[in-house]
């Protein structure tokens, strides 16, 4: 499928589908033709970026439940619902669905993928991603969301195709600079980039409940314009080094000692040390 292909990953609930919509509200801002594409039958991404627009069933596939459906959005983008139809293991669907007629007269610049599997052993990209995707791996400071970024990282290294790179981290739902002080850490220790870090906001679940993107909801958002500003860093940016996932010993040091770290700011015991 012809474009730029972003393939947002990450640890279920962590944020994915507000970064995915909010991502392609941005791009379609700076004037780009974008294609978000979703396999959540939830369909979160697709339904905030087309500002809760009527979705109509993709012409030309079997008509019923599960037909994946599409709207335009905000600034004219293009939105896919794959839905259930294209799950993961579902190849032969999603080839489909990138050689859709509807995709090929948009051209695309930018498609983004919202995945609903978890990185993990068996993890792959959708199967319309050629030419080299671009792995944006979204978390929060939490140590389970930091562990699927690891297993993300070991994937970037041993299964993910050469011409697979990572856009970096997109740290999200963060809570002051606590938060963002552990997942850059993480970052430094694994070598990997922090691309945004993105607040915690209230705004967000707002947009969420107006079924908007936060830039249509609150357009001047200091959030807003973080998700900008990652559209602009990745249009732009250059490659990045593949991380280094930490062995499972390291991790686990790394994570009991922010654990401590945690511990002590919270009750002034340090420690195996005194009380402060
Ligand atoms: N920066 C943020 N500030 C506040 N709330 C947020 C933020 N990012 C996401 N949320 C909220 O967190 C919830 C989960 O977000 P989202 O649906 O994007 O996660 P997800 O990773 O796509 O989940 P799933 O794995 O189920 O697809 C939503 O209610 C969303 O509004
Ligand atoms: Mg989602």
């Amino acid at each position: 499928m012809a474009g730029k292909h972003f393939v947002i990953t990450g640890k279920s609930g962590v944020g994915k589908s507000m970064v995915a919509a909010n991502l392609g509200a941005a791009l379609a801002e700076a004037g780009h033709r974008v294609l978000l594409i979703g396999y959540d039958n939830h369909r979160s991404s697709a339904r905030n970026l087309s500002g809760g627009n009527n979705f109509a069933r993709l012409p030309g596939w079997p008509q019923g439940d599960d037909t994946p459906l599409y709207a335009r959005g905000y600034r004219g983008a293009l939105c896919l619902e794959a839905g259930t139809t294209v799950t993961a293991g579902k190849e032969a669907a999603e080839v489909a669905l990138a050689a859709h007629p509807l995709v090929a007269a948009y051209q695309p610049e930018y498609v983004l993928h919202d995945l609903p599997w978890e990185p993990g052993p068996g993890f792959r990209l959708p199967a319309g991603v050629d030419g080299g995707g671009v792995v944006l791996a979204v978390t929060s400071a939490d140590r389970c969301s930091l562990h699927v970024l690891n297993g993300l990282f070991a994937w970037l290294n041993t299964v993910a195709a050469a011409d697979t790179r990572l856009g970096g981290v997109v740290a999200n739902n963060l809570s002051g600079p606590l938060h963002e002080a552990i997942v850059s850490d993480f970052a430094g220790q694994t070598g990997a980039s922090v691309t945004a870090a993105l607040p915690h906001s209230i705004m967000v679940s707002v947009s969420d409940f107006y079924s908007q993107t936060l830039l249509q909801s609150a357009p001047f958002s200091h959030v807003s314009y973080a998700y900008r500003k990652l559209a602009r860093t990745l249009t732009e940016g250059g490659a990045q080094r593949r991380p280094r996932p930490l062995e499972e010993d390291a991790l686990k040091r790394w994570a009991t000692n922010w654990g401590d770290i945690i511990a002590e700011l919270e009750t002034g015991v340090v420690h195996g040390g005194l009380g402060i």
